[in-house]
């Protein structure tokens, strides 16, 4: 067998090695690898990232490995708006970004409300963009009048950062759904108290015992806490565990085997295996202790992923060392090798919680960019086969959105998919990134564009010259509760086409979508306003009619859409009174909006469709016309048809809207 494609297994598991020159990437590109509700994201920490910061890392930078000091990082505290055109243009869903406390609360129970206020504005403009936010509350570093206080080397101090975690929570949980509680607790703990690299520079196995204890009890508790207030019940909170494999170097060597498994065990088993049962035995303890509310204390688990390392006895304990490697494996800068198939062996190991995963972290130190390019798609390629193989996994964010304070290494190590000058500050996007850019387009949810000019003219003098969209039903207007169901279906672009009372949409907003509008100098129907629209239109988008609410599932009619490659996939139920469609093997055959119709019409159209941009293009023109009475007929038989049951509800006369009221009202309830 080709070394390359062996799997060594024994009692430890197994190492595969896959031959990756055989491996299709084909589905990253088109669309098929992912659900189209799929995160994507990229990930910074506060102090890798802001500069200027007073902490407990600031104070160790001069005595760490490398002696590099963060000073202003990457100045991000004042180029905020700058880069969030930089996630932006990386077509991510999501970022993750951390709360640097120590800018909080500089001084025990001293709030500084400006750097609050500069968060909160933060999560604002992401949401604006239609970029949902992942905060982390505690990523490595500490207040210096905490870390004076001795962190988490005593149990007393965890009070702190609860009143700081609920503190951010109860100012962000409006806006914030997701949140992780402590970056890497076993990383945090290994570095700081066994290796002695992170601050406080230490190497001590008792002080590792109890610090590794306090950020599982500070874990629960601040799940728990989080939990209880306002937005609790609705928030997805939970830990980030760096999962880091072992493997024995040589397999037939029992002490390979030993030290391997012993790592392993205490770097990763006893951390989810505290979080799975409510007790918890901190590395190299003898003994379990039950730790209040941690057992299910995690909403999702998040996964940073980023290598193996081989064991031995004498495995060296100082980076400058090289780590062992496989002969055919490549080293990436920070000198461990690159290891994707590892990660599925990550979400076998976290599987076992039995709740969702996120990969919250996965990268590489590459400066002239020559690896990362296929560390995302060996990478990517592992998650796609095991969500197929059914693991429940959400979401994906790439660490990191662009060089930044690579801790003990400083900025040697780059991890960015930009790529920064430090001396100018240039941020320049890498080839890698190009590339996760199209990963991320290629899969994640199409723009929504709402027709959503029709006036309510008959729907009584009130509403005579009013677009429909905006009438009120159950307490909001229809629109509203439209963008409610898209934003939960994972869009994140609007575009809305307001016909010719455009103004009557003026500051109309909806929190966390990419919201624009479109208006029109005079009435246009349907198939007018996206030929007016077409400079706006995505190339590829789902189509809404504003005055109608239709609940459907998303996920399998844009993927269903995309592996037909139709031009066109339209949503069609057999179940409604009248039928204005014949369909067949899945395409439509035939379509009459007006008048009486075949007895062999056999479905109706329910009102969300896929377009291709094309389409528009191809036969759009001036003036006023009718989408559904042009395009329908005249593409019919290349028109893919989705069944779809779901109930759709318009509100075309004051009985229909009488019904959609009492619709909504019924769900409140
Ligand atoms: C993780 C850490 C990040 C980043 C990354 C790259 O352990 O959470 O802050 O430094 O490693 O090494």
């Amino acid at each position: 067998m080709d070394s390359r494609t062996m799997t060594v297994s024994d009692r430890m598991g197994v190492e595969e090695h896959r031959n990756w020159d055989d491996v299709d990437y084909s589905a990253l590109l088109n669309g098929q690898a992912f659900p189209t509700n799929f995160m994507w994201g990229v990930a910074t920490a506060s102090h890798q990232i802001e500069g200027g910061n007073s902490n407990n890392w600031t104070r160790f930078e001069p005595t760490s490995k490398s002696g590099q000091e963060s000073g202003i990082a990457c100045d991000h505290w004042n180029r905020k708006e700058q880069d969030l055109d930089l996630i932006d243009d990386l077509n991510v869903t999501h970022y993750r970004f951390s709360l640097e406390w120590s800018r909080i609360e500089p001084e025990m129970g001293v709030w500084n409300e400006e750097a609050i206020a500069w968060y909160s504005d933060l999560v604002d403009r992401l949401l604006k963009r239609g970029i949902q936010p992942m905060v982390t509350l505690h990523h490595f570093t500490n207040p210096l009048w905490w870390e004076d206080l001795g962190a988490f080397e005593k149990e007393e101090n965890i009070i702190y950062w609860i009143r700081f975690s609920s503190k951010m929570f109860e100012c962000l949980s409006d806006r914030v759904t997701w949140w992780c509680t402590i970056n890497e607790p076993a990383v945090y703990a290994s570095m700081g108290y066994v290796l002695g690299e992170f601050p406080p520079g230490q190497r001590s196995f008792k002080k590792t015992r109890i610090v590794s204890l306090n950020l599982m009890r500070a874990h629960a508790r601040c799940y728990r806490t989080l939990k209880s207030m306002e937005n609790g019940a609705d928030a997805q909170i939970g830990l980030v565990k760096n999962i880091n494999l072992f493997d024995p170097y040589r397999r037939w060597n029992p002490l390979h085997r030993f030290q391997a498994n012993l790592l392993d065990g205490m770097f990763n088993r006893c951390w989810i295996k505290g979080l799975k049962t409510g007790r918890f035995k901190p590395p190299s303890a003898l003994r379990s202790i039950a730790v209040e509310g941690l057992k299910d204390s995690s909403d999702f688990i998040g996964v940073n992923y980023y290598t193996h390392l081989l064991a031995t006895p004498f495995m060296p304990t100082k980076v400058e060392i090289d780590p062992l490697i496989r002969p055919w494996e490549e080293r990436t800068d920070f000198r461990y090798p690159m290891y994707a198939e590892g990660l599925r062996r990550a979400f076998e190991m976290v599987a076992q919680l039995n709740i969702p995963i996120i990969v919250t972290e996965n990268g590489v130190a590459d400066d002239d960019d020559d690896m990362r390019p296929e560390h995302i798609r060996r990478h990517l390629h592992i998650t796609s086969e095991a969500i197929t193989d059914g693991f429940d996994i959400r979401g994906f964010y790439h660490w990191s959105l662009m060089d930044n304070f690579e801790w003990a290494e400083g900025y040697e190590q780059c991890f960015g998919l930009y790529h920064v000058d430090f001396e100018t500050q240039e941020r320049t996007l890498r080839t890698s990134g190009e590339l996760y850019a199209s990963i991320a387009k290629a899969h994640r949810m199409p723009q929504v564009v709402i027709l959503a000019g029709g006036l309510g003219t008959r729907l009584g003098e009130k509403t005579e010259h009013m677009p429909k969209s905006l009438i009120e039903v159950g307490g909001k207007p229809i629109l509203t509760h439209i963008l409610d169901w898209v934003q939960g279906q994972g869009c994140n672009r609007v575009l809305v086409l307001t016909g010719h009372h455009g103004e009557q949409f003026d500051g109309f907003t909806h929190t966390g979508l990419d919201l624009a509008f479109v208006q029109e100098t005079e009435q246009l129907g349907t198939g007018g306003a996206l030929w007016n629209a077409r400079d706006h239109l995505e190339d590829e988008f789902i189509l809404l009619w504003g005055d109608d609410y239709h609940p459907i599932d998303y996920v399998p009619l844009v993927q269903s859409h995309r592996s037909k490659s139709s031009p066109l996939t339209m949503t069609v139920t057999t179940e409604h009174e009248v039928m204005n469609l014949q369909v067949e093997d899945g395409r439509l055959l035939k379509y009459s909006k007006e008048g009486d119709v075949p007895d062999d019409f056999n479905g109706y159209e329910a009102g969300t469709s896929v377009v291709n941009k094309s389409i528009v293009l191809e036969h759009g023109k001036d003036g006023a016309w009718s989408w559904e009475n042009t395009i329908y007929p005249s593409l019919a038989k290349q028109i893919h048809v989705h069944l779809d049951a779901t109930k759709f509800w318009d509100m075309g006369t004051p009985e229909r809207l009488q019904k959609l009221e009492d619709f909504f009202n019924e769900t409140r309830r």
